[in-house]
Protein backbone atom coordinates (compact mmCIF):
# COMPACT_ATOMS: atom_id res chain seq x y z
CA UNK A 1 0.00 0.00 0.00
CA UNK A 2 2.66 2.44 1.28
CA UNK A 3 4.60 1.19 -2.00
CA UNK A 4 2.21 1.48 -4.39
CA UNK A 5 0.67 5.18 -4.06
CA UNK A 6 3.92 6.99 -2.00
CA UNK A 7 5.96 5.63 -4.79
CA UNK A 8 4.02 6.29 -7.56
CA UNK A 9 3.38 10.07 -6.73
CA UNK A 10 5.68 10.97 -4.34
CA UNK A 11 9.51 12.72 -5.13
CA UNK A 12 12.33 10.64 -4.94
CA UNK A 13 13.43 12.64 -2.40
CA UNK A 14 10.56 10.88 0.48
CA UNK A 15 12.50 10.04 3.46
CA UNK A 16 11.19 9.70 6.01
CA UNK A 17 8.72 7.22 5.01
CA UNK A 18 11.60 4.70 3.92
CA UNK A 19 12.41 4.41 7.66
CA UNK A 20 8.85 4.27 8.49
CA UNK A 21 7.15 2.19 5.78
CA UNK A 22 3.45 1.90 7.19
CA UNK A 23 1.08 4.32 6.76
CA UNK A 24 0.05 6.22 10.16
CA UNK A 25 -3.89 7.02 11.21
CA UNK A 26 -3.90 8.47 14.45
CA UNK A 27 -1.62 9.55 16.81
CA UNK A 28 -2.06 10.45 21.00
CA UNK A 29 0.70 11.13 23.24
CA UNK A 30 3.93 9.09 22.66
CA UNK A 31 1.85 6.54 20.54
CA UNK A 32 1.30 6.24 17.31
CA UNK A 33 -1.56 4.10 15.50
CA UNK A 34 -1.00 2.92 11.54
CA UNK A 35 -4.45 1.86 9.18
CA UNK A 36 -3.89 -1.66 9.98
CA UNK A 37 -4.22 -1.00 14.00
CA UNK A 38 -0.50 -1.83 14.85
CA UNK A 39 0.92 0.69 17.92
CA UNK A 40 4.30 2.17 17.46
CA UNK A 41 5.43 4.02 20.52
CA UNK A 42 7.27 7.08 19.39
CA UNK A 43 10.94 7.83 20.32
CA UNK A 44 11.50 10.15 17.46
CA UNK A 45 8.50 12.53 17.90
CA UNK A 46 8.84 14.47 15.21
CA UNK A 47 12.80 15.25 14.98
CA UNK A 48 11.90 16.93 18.26
CA UNK A 49 8.74 19.35 17.36
CA UNK A 50 6.38 16.70 19.61
CA UNK A 51 7.78 17.17 22.67
CA UNK A 52 4.36 17.76 24.58
CA UNK A 53 3.07 14.12 22.69
CA UNK A 54 1.04 13.77 19.85
CA UNK A 55 -2.16 15.50 19.94
CA UNK A 56 -1.58 17.23 23.06
CA UNK A 57 -4.87 17.22 25.07
CA UNK A 58 -4.25 21.29 26.42
CA UNK A 59 -3.62 22.16 22.77
CA UNK A 60 -6.69 20.07 21.03
CA UNK A 61 -9.07 21.54 23.96
CA UNK A 62 -7.95 25.42 23.10
CA UNK A 63 -7.73 24.78 19.18
CA UNK A 64 -11.01 22.99 19.06
CA UNK A 65 -12.51 26.37 20.91
CA UNK A 66 -10.25 29.03 18.86
CA UNK A 67 -11.91 27.17 15.63
CA UNK A 68 -15.73 26.96 16.66
CA UNK A 69 -15.41 30.34 17.58
CA UNK A 70 -14.38 31.22 13.72
CA UNK A 71 -10.86 33.03 15.17
CA UNK A 72 -8.50 33.85 12.89
CA UNK A 73 -6.59 31.27 10.94
CA UNK A 74 -4.20 33.63 8.61
CA UNK A 75 -3.09 36.49 9.84
CA UNK A 76 0.00 37.64 7.83
CA UNK A 77 1.37 39.78 10.72
CA UNK A 78 -1.72 41.69 11.37
CA UNK A 79 -1.99 41.91 15.41
CA UNK A 80 -4.58 38.93 16.53
CA UNK A 81 -6.06 38.13 20.02
CA UNK A 82 -3.87 35.14 20.03
CA UNK A 83 -0.83 36.38 18.77
CA UNK A 84 -1.52 39.17 21.31
CA UNK A 85 -1.84 36.52 24.06
CA UNK A 86 1.28 34.89 23.04
CA UNK A 87 3.48 37.49 22.85
CA UNK A 88 2.40 38.12 26.56
CA UNK A 89 2.71 34.63 27.38
CA UNK A 90 6.76 34.66 26.23
CA UNK A 91 7.33 37.68 27.80
CA UNK A 92 5.66 36.88 30.98
CA UNK A 93 7.00 33.41 30.80
CA UNK A 94 10.07 33.16 29.33
CA UNK A 95 11.54 36.59 28.77
CA UNK A 96 10.65 38.45 32.64
CA UNK A 97 11.92 35.71 34.80
CA UNK A 98 15.14 35.19 32.97
CA UNK A 99 15.92 38.86 32.72
CA UNK A 100 15.89 38.61 29.09
CA UNK A 101 15.38 42.05 27.11
CA UNK A 102 14.41 40.72 23.41
CA UNK A 103 12.17 41.19 20.76
CA UNK A 104 10.27 38.71 18.84
CA UNK A 105 10.48 38.15 14.93
CA UNK A 106 8.02 35.49 13.81
CA UNK A 107 9.70 34.72 10.91
CA UNK A 108 8.30 31.75 7.83
CA UNK A 109 6.50 28.66 8.97
CA UNK A 110 9.91 26.49 9.37
CA UNK A 111 13.33 26.25 10.93
CA UNK A 112 15.49 27.15 8.46
CA UNK A 113 13.56 30.61 7.75
CA UNK A 114 14.60 31.32 11.29
CA UNK A 115 17.93 30.64 10.86
CA UNK A 116 18.27 32.17 6.97
CA UNK A 117 16.36 35.56 9.29
CA UNK A 118 18.91 35.23 11.50
CA UNK A 119 22.07 35.25 9.46
CA UNK A 120 20.64 38.16 7.28
CA UNK A 121 19.97 40.35 10.49
CA UNK A 122 23.39 39.53 11.92
CA UNK A 123 24.56 40.35 8.50
CA UNK A 124 22.77 43.48 7.68
CA UNK A 125 23.24 44.35 12.17
CA UNK A 126 27.14 44.26 11.60
CA UNK A 127 27.46 45.01 7.84
CA UNK A 128 29.45 41.87 7.33
CA UNK A 129 29.02 38.98 5.04
CA UNK A 130 30.79 36.32 6.96
CA UNK A 131 29.66 33.78 9.16
CA UNK A 132 31.49 31.00 11.29
CA UNK A 133 29.36 27.71 11.91
CA UNK A 134 30.57 24.40 12.97
CA UNK A 135 32.04 21.05 11.51
CA UNK A 136 28.65 18.94 12.14
CA UNK A 137 26.44 21.44 12.26
CA UNK A 138 22.37 20.93 11.16
CA UNK A 139 21.05 24.19 10.79
CA UNK A 140 18.18 23.47 7.20
CA UNK A 141 17.94 23.68 3.75
CA UNK A 142 17.27 26.55 2.23
CA UNK A 143 20.47 27.89 0.87
CA UNK A 144 21.18 30.37 3.38
CA UNK A 145 21.12 27.84 5.75
CA UNK A 146 22.64 24.77 3.81
CA UNK A 147 25.67 26.58 4.09
CA UNK A 148 25.67 26.55 7.20
CA UNK A 149 24.90 22.92 7.27
CA UNK A 150 27.64 20.37 7.20
CA UNK A 151 27.15 17.38 5.91
CA UNK A 152 28.28 17.46 2.35
CA UNK A 153 25.30 14.73 1.58
CA UNK A 154 23.13 17.94 1.44
CA UNK A 155 25.67 19.73 -0.72
CA UNK A 156 25.98 19.57 -4.25
CA UNK A 157 28.67 22.09 -6.22
CA UNK A 158 25.88 23.77 -8.23
CA UNK A 159 24.09 24.86 -5.24
CA UNK A 160 27.30 27.32 -5.23
CA UNK A 161 26.29 26.87 -1.39
CA UNK A 162 29.42 27.44 0.72
CA UNK A 163 29.71 31.17 0.29
CA UNK A 164 30.49 33.37 2.74
CA UNK A 165 30.74 30.63 5.75
CA UNK A 166 33.57 29.11 7.70
CA UNK A 167 33.31 25.85 9.79
CA UNK A 168 35.44 25.95 12.63
CA UNK A 169 35.62 22.07 15.22
CA UNK A 170 32.95 22.26 17.18
CA UNK A 171 33.78 21.44 21.07
CA UNK A 172 34.76 17.66 20.96
CA UNK A 173 35.54 17.39 17.52
CA UNK A 174 39.55 17.16 18.19
CA UNK A 175 39.07 14.70 21.37
CA UNK A 176 40.03 16.63 24.91
CA UNK A 177 41.17 19.71 22.79
CA UNK A 178 39.79 23.28 23.73
CA UNK A 179 38.57 24.24 19.36
CA UNK A 180 37.11 27.60 20.74
CA UNK A 181 41.40 28.46 21.04
CA UNK A 182 41.63 28.06 17.39
CA UNK A 183 38.39 30.46 16.96
CA UNK A 184 40.31 32.81 18.98
CA UNK A 185 43.34 32.75 17.23
CA UNK A 186 41.81 32.97 13.70
CA UNK A 187 39.58 35.70 14.68
CA UNK A 188 42.63 37.79 16.44
CA UNK A 189 45.10 36.84 13.43
CA UNK A 190 43.99 38.62 10.37
CA UNK A 191 46.31 36.64 8.03
CA UNK A 192 44.36 33.55 9.17
CA UNK A 193 42.42 33.81 6.17
CA UNK A 194 38.93 33.79 7.89
CA UNK A 195 37.15 37.06 7.23
CA UNK A 196 35.70 38.73 10.81
CA UNK A 197 32.34 37.42 10.38
CA UNK A 198 29.00 38.88 11.29
CA UNK A 199 27.73 36.08 13.54
CA UNK A 200 29.12 32.73 15.05
CA UNK A 201 26.00 30.05 14.84
CA UNK A 202 26.30 27.14 17.07
CA UNK A 203 24.25 24.25 18.52
CA UNK A 204 24.95 23.54 22.19
CA UNK A 205 24.21 19.78 20.95
CA UNK A 206 24.15 18.93 17.85
CA UNK A 207 21.01 17.03 17.35
CA UNK A 208 21.50 15.78 13.32
CA UNK A 209 25.41 16.26 13.26
CA UNK A 210 25.35 13.21 16.34
CA UNK A 211 24.44 14.12 19.79
CA UNK A 212 27.28 16.21 20.12
CA UNK A 213 27.05 17.88 23.12
CA UNK A 214 29.18 21.48 23.88
CA UNK A 215 30.45 21.58 27.53
CA UNK A 216 29.41 24.50 29.27
CA UNK A 217 32.85 25.86 29.29
CA UNK A 218 33.15 25.45 25.62
CA UNK A 219 30.00 27.72 25.06
CA UNK A 220 30.88 30.47 27.45
CA UNK A 221 34.20 30.64 25.89
CA UNK A 222 32.71 30.95 22.40
CA UNK A 223 30.29 33.91 23.77
CA UNK A 224 33.62 35.63 25.44
CA UNK A 225 35.31 35.59 22.35
CA UNK A 226 32.29 36.77 20.41
CA UNK A 227 31.80 39.46 23.07
CA UNK A 228 35.84 40.51 22.34
CA UNK A 229 35.88 40.76 18.50
CA UNK A 230 32.48 42.15 18.38
CA UNK A 231 30.88 39.36 16.55
CA UNK A 232 27.21 38.04 17.52
CA UNK A 233 26.61 34.95 18.51
CA UNK A 234 23.44 32.86 17.14
CA UNK A 235 22.20 29.77 19.01
CA UNK A 236 20.49 27.67 17.11
CA UNK A 237 17.75 26.10 19.65
CA UNK A 238 15.19 24.86 17.24
CA UNK A 239 15.92 20.90 18.31
CA UNK A 240 17.35 20.94 21.76
CA UNK A 241 15.37 24.14 23.01
CA UNK A 242 12.05 24.08 24.53
CA UNK A 243 13.00 21.83 26.63
CA UNK A 244 14.33 19.48 25.16
CA UNK A 245 17.76 19.48 27.41
CA UNK A 246 15.75 20.05 30.78
CA UNK A 247 15.50 24.15 30.62
CA UNK A 248 12.88 25.58 28.12
CA UNK A 249 16.36 27.09 26.47
CA UNK A 250 19.38 25.05 26.25
CA UNK A 251 21.91 27.24 26.56
CA UNK A 252 20.72 28.02 30.24
CA UNK A 253 22.81 26.13 32.11
CA UNK A 254 25.65 27.70 30.85
CA UNK A 255 24.82 31.07 31.50
CA UNK A 256 25.11 32.45 27.87
CA UNK A 257 23.28 35.31 26.67
CA UNK A 258 23.12 35.02 22.70
CA UNK A 259 22.31 37.75 20.74
CA UNK A 260 19.95 36.20 18.33
CA UNK A 261 18.14 32.40 19.41
CA UNK A 262 16.36 30.47 16.84
CA UNK A 263 13.07 28.64 17.82
CA UNK A 264 11.11 26.29 16.05
CA UNK A 265 9.84 22.69 16.54
CA UNK A 266 7.82 22.02 19.68
CA UNK A 267 7.57 25.32 19.87
CA UNK A 268 4.01 25.33 18.19
CA UNK A 269 3.03 21.92 19.25
CA UNK A 270 3.25 19.98 15.99
CA UNK A 271 2.29 23.13 14.12
CA UNK A 272 4.32 24.88 11.84
CA UNK A 273 5.64 28.24 13.83
CA UNK A 274 9.17 29.45 13.73
CA UNK A 275 10.76 32.68 15.80
CA UNK A 276 13.94 35.20 16.51
CA UNK A 277 14.39 36.02 19.83
CA UNK A 278 17.05 38.91 19.48
CA UNK A 279 18.50 41.11 21.87
CA UNK A 280 16.91 45.05 21.57
CA UNK A 281 19.73 46.27 20.11
CA UNK A 282 20.17 44.28 17.42
CA UNK A 283 16.62 44.63 15.93
CA UNK A 284 17.92 46.78 13.28
CA UNK A 285 15.17 45.46 11.00
CA UNK A 286 13.16 48.54 8.59
CA UNK A 287 9.66 47.59 8.66
CA UNK A 288 8.67 44.77 6.36
CA UNK A 289 11.67 44.37 5.45
CA UNK A 290 12.63 40.53 5.79
CA UNK A 291 8.87 39.36 4.95
CA UNK A 292 6.45 36.08 3.96
CA UNK A 293 3.01 35.24 3.96
CA UNK A 294 2.95 32.43 6.23
CA UNK A 295 4.49 33.97 9.73
CA UNK A 296 0.60 34.55 11.23
CA UNK A 297 -0.21 30.55 11.75
CA UNK A 298 -2.88 31.95 14.34
CA UNK A 299 -3.46 28.24 15.02
CA UNK A 300 0.10 27.52 15.95
CA UNK A 301 -0.14 30.68 18.10
CA UNK A 302 -2.73 29.09 20.34
CA UNK A 303 -1.07 26.02 20.72
CA UNK A 304 2.14 27.53 21.37
CA UNK A 305 0.41 29.70 24.52
CA UNK A 306 -1.34 26.77 26.05
CA UNK A 307 2.37 24.93 25.75
CA UNK A 308 4.34 27.42 28.06
CA UNK A 309 2.08 26.87 30.37
CA UNK A 310 4.28 23.80 31.02
CA UNK A 311 7.42 26.11 31.84
CA UNK A 312 5.42 28.27 34.97
CA UNK A 313 6.96 25.77 37.13
CA UNK A 314 9.63 23.82 37.37
CA UNK A 315 7.89 20.29 37.53
CA UNK A 316 8.19 19.28 33.98
CA UNK A 317 11.92 19.95 33.72
CA UNK A 318 12.44 17.62 36.94
CA UNK A 319 10.60 15.26 35.15
CA UNK A 320 12.98 15.52 32.12
CA UNK A 321 15.81 15.13 34.53
CA UNK A 322 14.46 12.03 36.04
CA UNK A 323 13.57 10.23 32.41
CA UNK A 324 17.20 11.79 31.18
CA UNK A 325 18.50 9.89 33.97
CA UNK A 326 16.72 6.82 33.27
CA UNK A 327 17.54 7.05 29.52
CA UNK A 328 21.53 7.75 30.59
CA UNK A 329 21.67 4.45 32.94
CA UNK A 330 19.82 2.08 30.07
CA UNK A 331 21.98 3.48 27.50
CA UNK A 332 25.03 2.74 29.52
CA UNK A 333 24.34 -0.72 30.35
CA UNK A 334 23.90 -1.61 26.69
CA UNK A 335 27.06 0.27 25.63
CA UNK A 336 28.62 -2.01 28.58
CA UNK A 337 27.03 -5.25 27.58
CA UNK A 338 27.40 -4.62 23.63
CA UNK A 339 30.79 -2.82 24.00
CA UNK A 340 32.15 -4.59 20.39
CA UNK A 341 29.39 -3.04 19.07
CA UNK A 342 28.43 0.25 20.62
CA UNK A 343 31.16 2.64 21.06
CA UNK A 344 29.70 5.41 22.97
CA UNK A 345 26.50 7.09 24.43
CA UNK A 346 26.02 10.76 24.86
CA UNK A 347 23.27 13.11 25.01
CA UNK A 348 21.79 16.05 27.81
CA UNK A 349 18.30 15.54 29.19
CA UNK A 350 16.36 13.79 26.80
CA UNK A 351 18.28 13.79 23.62
CA UNK A 352 20.07 11.01 23.21
CA UNK A 353 22.68 8.76 20.95
CA UNK A 354 24.13 5.42 21.15
CA UNK A 355 26.99 5.31 18.58
CA UNK A 356 27.87 2.44 16.92
CA UNK A 357 31.16 0.84 15.82
CA UNK A 358 29.76 0.02 12.18
CA UNK A 359 27.72 3.04 10.45
CA UNK A 360 25.36 0.30 9.16
CA UNK A 361 24.18 -1.41 12.63
CA UNK A 362 22.60 2.01 13.49
CA UNK A 363 20.19 2.02 10.56
CA UNK A 364 19.71 -2.04 10.98
CA UNK A 365 18.52 -1.41 14.48
CA UNK A 366 16.35 1.27 13.97
CA UNK A 367 14.60 -1.28 11.58
CA UNK A 368 14.81 -3.80 13.79
CA UNK A 369 13.10 -1.37 16.43
CA UNK A 370 10.49 -0.51 13.83
CA UNK A 371 9.13 -4.04 13.39
CA UNK A 372 9.07 -4.31 16.88
CA UNK A 373 6.53 -1.26 17.23
CA UNK A 374 9.32 1.54 17.94
CA UNK A 375 10.18 4.82 16.15
CA UNK A 376 13.38 5.84 16.18
CA UNK A 377 16.07 6.88 13.90
CA UNK A 378 19.48 7.57 13.32
CA UNK A 379 21.93 10.66 13.02
CA UNK A 380 25.85 11.89 12.37
CA UNK A 381 28.05 11.98 9.41
CA UNK A 382 27.17 8.57 8.51
CA UNK A 383 24.26 7.74 10.34
CA UNK A 384 26.76 5.72 12.99
CA UNK A 385 23.87 6.78 16.25
CA UNK A 386 20.86 5.84 16.76
CA UNK A 387 19.09 9.21 17.98
CA UNK A 388 16.57 8.93 21.09
CA UNK A 389 14.09 12.03 21.51
CA UNK A 390 10.76 11.18 23.63
CA UNK A 391 8.08 13.21 24.23
CA UNK A 392 9.36 15.21 27.05
CA UNK A 393 5.83 13.99 28.73
CA UNK A 394 6.26 9.88 28.02
CA UNK A 395 5.47 7.91 30.88
CA UNK A 396 7.98 6.20 32.45
CA UNK A 397 6.14 3.32 32.04
CA UNK A 398 6.30 4.02 28.22
CA UNK A 399 9.70 5.24 28.72
CA UNK A 400 10.96 2.03 30.15
CA UNK A 401 8.87 -0.28 27.26
CA UNK A 402 10.54 1.75 24.56
CA UNK A 403 14.20 1.28 26.21
CA UNK A 404 13.61 -2.58 26.65
CA UNK A 405 12.31 -2.81 22.72
CA UNK A 406 15.53 -0.67 21.81
CA UNK A 407 17.64 -3.21 24.02
CA UNK A 408 16.16 -6.20 22.54
CA UNK A 409 16.61 -4.67 18.65
CA UNK A 410 20.03 -4.57 19.03
CA UNK A 411 20.63 -7.49 20.83
CA UNK A 412 18.79 -9.24 17.73
CA UNK A 413 21.22 -7.40 15.07
CA UNK A 414 24.24 -8.53 17.47
CA UNK A 415 22.96 -11.76 16.90
CA UNK A 416 22.29 -11.53 13.43
CA UNK A 417 25.98 -10.45 13.13
CA UNK A 418 27.21 -13.36 14.69
CA UNK A 419 25.29 -15.65 11.86
CA UNK A 420 27.53 -16.27 8.76
CA UNK A 421 26.03 -14.31 5.89
CA UNK A 422 23.50 -16.02 3.43
CA UNK A 423 24.57 -15.78 -0.19
CA UNK A 424 23.84 -18.41 -2.45
CA UNK A 425 26.15 -19.39 -5.65
CA UNK A 426 24.06 -19.42 -8.73
CA UNK A 427 23.91 -22.37 -10.60
CA UNK A 428 26.68 -24.26 -12.04
CA UNK A 429 26.89 -26.93 -14.38
CA UNK A 430 23.67 -27.75 -13.50
CA UNK A 431 25.21 -27.81 -9.90
CA UNK A 432 23.38 -25.31 -7.50
CA UNK A 433 25.13 -25.83 -4.12
CA UNK A 434 22.95 -23.48 -2.41
CA UNK A 435 25.84 -23.16 0.99
CA UNK A 436 26.72 -19.79 2.66
CA UNK A 437 29.53 -18.24 1.93
CA UNK A 438 31.41 -19.14 4.51
CA UNK A 439 30.99 -22.34 3.88
CA UNK A 440 33.01 -22.31 1.09
CA UNK A 441 36.60 -21.74 3.05
CA UNK A 442 36.84 -25.88 3.79
CA UNK A 443 34.99 -26.76 -0.01
C1 LIG B 1 19.19 22.66 14.83
C2 LIG B 1 18.28 22.75 13.64
N1 LIG B 1 18.22 23.89 12.95
C3 LIG B 1 17.42 24.03 11.88
C4 LIG B 1 16.64 22.98 11.45
C5 LIG B 1 15.77 23.15 10.24
O1 LIG B 1 14.42 23.14 10.59
P1 LIG B 1 13.33 22.79 9.50
O2 LIG B 1 13.57 21.37 9.08
O3 LIG B 1 12.03 22.96 10.20
O4 LIG B 1 13.52 23.74 8.39
C6 LIG B 1 16.68 21.77 12.14
C7 LIG B 1 15.88 20.61 11.69
O5 LIG B 1 16.04 19.49 12.09
C8 LIG B 1 17.52 21.64 13.26
O6 LIG B 1 17.62 20.50 13.94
Amino acid sequence: MVQQTINRLESNIRGYVRSFPTVFKSASGAWQVDQDGKKFLDFFAGAGTLNYGHNNQAVKKALLAYIENDGVMHGLDTATVAKVELLDAIDEILLQPRNMDYKVQFTGPTGTNAVEAAIKLARKSKQRSHIVAFTNAYHGHSLGSLALTGNQYYHDISYGSHNNVSHLPFDGYLGDLDTSILLEKMLADRSSGLPLPAAVILETVQGEGGINVASFQWLRSVERICRRHDVLLIVDDIQVGNGRTGSFFSFEPAGIEPDIICVSKAFGGGLPMSLLLMRRECDTWNPGEHTGTFRGNNLAFVAARVLLEYWRDNELSLQIQSSGNLIEQTLRQILSQFNSTCSDVRGRGMIWGIEFSKPELASQVCRKAFENGLMIETSGACDQVVKLLPPLTISTEDLRYGLTVLNDSIAAVVEEQKKPPVSFVPEMDGLNFGLPVGSFASF
